[in-house]
């Protein structure tokens, strides 16, 4: 289907009486955390993967606003990023509140894959999109940045590069290469709560960490500064060992690699081969977990 979209993502269906975007998650492959700031934020360097596991958002014109969400418990006022998207853009565009939106909810809450900012951001391009105002992407920019840290990223998605609060996103070509397995426990974690922690533990952290290049698809080859690696898993499986045994537990099962997804509680391994990640898929959901496999997505750029 042709995308009004420039690089067609997100990924894009017509409908009757509108259209669907996906809403994708991501995974931090690399994130490191440089110190704090004056703005009480930590100063970040981080690599954003998307991967091919979504929320699905309906977009319809209605002269009534309405925000639906199925598939889990959330409020349709101000708490919810996607009504805070949508009323940043009426006022920053001076147009009428107006449209029908469903969120379709698979991604998990507090999961640590960008669910909720991957919302706003989506809901920034499908609204700018219905209300025909045309902005392009350097528009829907600052206010991305004040719907929060993450959902600069969800803008362009794919493979990007990003440092200040994690919003100063550089889109990169390729995609991580294997099948990626992301187990998620039944609860959440709080970022601001753990970035709070990690204040005290900045010494802490492994400066010389051993670096190994990911291999990248479409692109061929390896970016020599990306490797594995996150600050937070710190202060995270300090707290929360269980995490730690799902992180060992990946690695065991033949992961290439395992790690904690941005501040959790999502912990990932990449595999080499589907076989070897249904194998560990079966292995690892036991308990309260929701095991999920998928693969990272490449963007032109
Ligand atoms: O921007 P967002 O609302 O996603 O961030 C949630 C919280 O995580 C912030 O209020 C802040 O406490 C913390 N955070 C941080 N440094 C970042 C990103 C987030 O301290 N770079």
């Amino acid at each position: 289907m042709t995308s009004p979209f420039s690089n067609s993502y997100p990924d894009y269906t017509k409908l009757s009486d509108g259209f669907v975007l996906k809403s994708p998650a991501k995974v931090n492959l690399l994130l490191r955390v440089l110190g704090k700031r004056e703005d009480g934020y930590h100063e970040l360097e981080t690599v954003f993967q998307e991967l091919d596991w979504y929320d699905e958002l309906e977009f319809r014109q209605s002269r009534e606003f309405t925000v639906r969400t199925e598939g889990a418990d959330l409020p349709s006022d101000d708490s919810n990023l996607v009504v805070r998207a949508a009323r940043l853009l009426a006022r920053a565009g001076s147009l009428p509140l107006t449209g029908s939106l469903v969120l379709h909810k698979r991604l998990p809450i507090q999961g640590g894959v960008g669910g909720g900012s991957s919302n706003a951001a989506i809901t920034l391009i499908g609204l700018n999109h219905l209300w025909g105002l045309s902005w392009p992407l350097t528009g829907l920019m600052p206010l991305a940045r004040e719907l929060g840290a993450d959902c600069p990223f969800f803008l362009t998605g794919g493979l990007a590069r990003a440092k200040g609060r994690g919003d100063i996103v550089t889109p990169l070509e390729g995609r991580a290469q294997g099948v990626f397995l992301l187990v998620t426990p039944s609860y959440g974690t709080s970022t601001a709560h753990v970035f709070a922690e990690f204040q005290q533990r900045l010494t802490e952290v492994e400066k010389n960490v051993i670096f190994s290049p990911l291999q990248f698809a479409e692109k061929g080859g390896v970016y020599p500064e990306i490797s594995p690696l996150n600050d937070l898993e710190i202060i995270v499986f300090h707290k929360d060992p269980a995490l730690r045994l799902i992180r060992d537990q990946l690695l065991e099962a033949g992961a290439s690699y395992a790690l904690l997804s941005g501040s959790g509680s999502t912990v990932f391994g990449v595999f080499d081969s589907e076989e070897q990640a249904s194998k560990a898929a079966r292995k690892l959901a036991r308990g309260e977990v929701r095991v999920t496999m998928s693969r990272a997505v490449a963007r032109t750029r």
